[in-house]
């Protein structure tokens, strides 16, 4: 499962990517509107820092538009994957980009419908929305689980890339359903380290061995 980190923050990032688990990095216009910088510039940035697929996404609504946009994008660096809204002009403007040879991540998807869509117009990855579907009250890992098999079912190359994963939880059942990639905030991917017993048993060892030997873990 490829990991990635849902921000355009580069404090965060760095942090993230000092662990050495992190495979690339989703975008969206509000985590991008929260840096303060334009997206072509934040892009740029986080490609300096970044050895994987960078999604950007396009803010124009017209098919025409965002295939220009998408171009645009493209040619900021040679990581940057153009992300596209999950819509009639969204899909177009994937099949296009994607004939040219650009990566395309079809985000929004709420339904295995839509998937089917992204997946017919070539698309690279394909961003369901976890958390999203979970906060309607319906459940977000079934549309994984169902978009996985339907996938395989026809060797369909579209990476499944479970968005809006907002606890371990979510990051476990993307995995359950055999989702390509998961994308999460780095708080998310920090609270998977967390075990009550790694602290303790951690604890433990450490104190042992300082008794045997009489000295402190710092000493040795
Ligand atoms: C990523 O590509 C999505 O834009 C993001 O995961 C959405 O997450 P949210 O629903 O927590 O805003």
């Amino acid at each position: 499962m490829k990991f990635f980190l849902d921000t355009a923050n580069l404090d965060e990032l760095k942090k993230g990517l000092a662990l050495g688990i992190i495979d690339g990095v989703t975008t969206n216009p509000s985590l991008i509107a929260k840096e303060g910088n334009p997206i072509k510039e934040q892009i740029r940035r986080i490609c300096e820092i970044v050895d994987g697929p960078v999604s950007a996404e396009v803010v124009s609504t017209s098919g025409d538009e965002m295939i220009v946009e998408g171009r645009d994008l493209a040619k900021i660096h040679k990581n940057v994957v153009v992300k596209v809204p999950l819509t009639r002009d969204g899909i177009r403007a994937c099949a296009t980009l994607s004939k040219e040879g650009t990566r395309v991540n079809v985000t929004l998807c709420f339904s295995s419908a839509q998937a089917i869509l992204a997946a017919k117009a070539g698309a690279y990855f394909v961003s369901p929305f976890v958390g999203r579907i979970d906060d309607i009250g319906w459940d977000g890992s079934e549309l994984i689980q169902d978009i996985v098999g339907i996938y395989d079912n026809y060797g369909f190359g579209t990476q499944v890339l479970a968005a809006s994963l907002r606890t371990s939880i979510h990051v476990i059942q993307a995995a359950r359903a055999g989702s390509h990639c998961g994308t999460m905030p780095f708080k998310v991917l920090d609270m998977m380290f967390n075990h009550p017993l790694t602290d303790k048993g951690l604890a433990q060892f450490l104190s042992d061995y300082a008794k045997a030997f009489q000295e402190a873990p710092a000493d040795r």
